[in-house]
């Protein structure tokens, strides 16, 4: 689907990346490249394989096959090194709802192993960067959904990583909550250049954040373009995003918000309280 060269100034190439459970593929020779400039989206279904490839990408999960260089190291030559240079915000929750906003953020400063003479200067600059600064001395467990979200952002950038790895980053948050997430998404490329990989399974969320999307489908990605590029494929007017699915899986998928979302909002309450 794309050449093999990379263009100038990729901060994560991956090819071939194929990654087996078993008799099963889940992650089925994935290649994609991001620019330090971009917001770069996974879309797809719920077991498309979005989780799976982050974890490669993330050092967390061996690929079966293929490589990656991410923040200009190799996956398999140089994990500790990618390790260094990235941040990741998994898909469940990960803030200690039991401390301060400036204390999660103390222990992630001390997790990357940031010097302790500059980890306040850090771990104020990360509150701030995330809208965070006026609540930084507030318990976790009293925020709101929204404001843990940024927490775990702010968590993952303490070190100023080059590559922000987001797993789904607002699902189970209220139509308020995501749109504070999104600004903060933006204003992180916008000020401070920082390249962004998400997940997500809402053509929304793709369409307003991201530059470039992967389709993703049953492991496989299937169409790989800037969301204007893609639905002006179609060659139809008004095309979606949905239409662009439709078209590249070949079948109908609900994409967008399902009851799954409400177990994991409510599974996310539970770990807070
Ligand atoms: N550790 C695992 N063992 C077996 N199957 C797995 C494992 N992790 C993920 N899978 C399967 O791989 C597929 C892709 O999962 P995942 O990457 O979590 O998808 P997504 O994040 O897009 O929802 C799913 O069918 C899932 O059940
Ligand atoms: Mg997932």
């Amino acid at each position: 689907m794309r050449s093999s060269e990379a263009p100038p100034g990729a901060v994560v190439e991956a090819r071939g990346l194929t990654r087996e459970f078993g008799s099963f593929t889940a992650v089925d020779q994935v290649g994609f490249e991001v620019t330090g400039d971009q917001v770069f989206g996974l879309l797809g279904p719920n077991g498309a394989g979005k989780t799976t490839t982050i974890k490669m990408l993330t050092t967390l999960l061996r690929p079966s096959r293929g490589r990656a260089r991410v923040a200009g190291f190799d996956l398999e030559e140089a994990p500790a090194e990618v390790r260094r240079h990235i941040g990741y915000v998994p898909q469940l929750i990960s803030a200690d709802a039991q401390v301060t906003g400036y204390e999660n953020l103390w222990v992630s400063a001390g997790l990357y192993s940031i010097p302790r003479a500059r980890r306040r200067e850090r771990v104020t600059e990360a509150l701030a960067l995330l809208g965070l600064g006026g609540v930084a001395d507030q318990l976790v467990k009293n925020y709101s959904g929204g404001m843990i979200r940024r927490l775990e952002i702010a968590q993952a950038l303490v070190h100023r990583p080059s590559v922000l790895f987001l797993d789904e980053p607002t699902v189970g948050l209220d139509p308020v909550a995501r749109e504070a997430v999104w600004e903060q998404i933006d204003r992180l490329k916008r000020t401070y250049g920082t390249a962004i990989v998400l997940t997500t399974h809402y053509m929304e969320e793709a369409d307003r954040l991201c530059d470039r999307i992967g389709i993703l489908h049953r492991g496989q990605l299937v169409a790989v373009g800037a969301p204007a590029e893609l639905k002006a494929q179609l060659g139809k007017e008004n095309a979606t995003l949905q239409e662009v699915f439709v078209h590249y899986a070949g079948e109908e998928v609900e994409l967008g918000g399902s009851y799954r979302d409400a177990g994991r909002t409510r599974r996310v309450a539970a770990r807070l309280e």
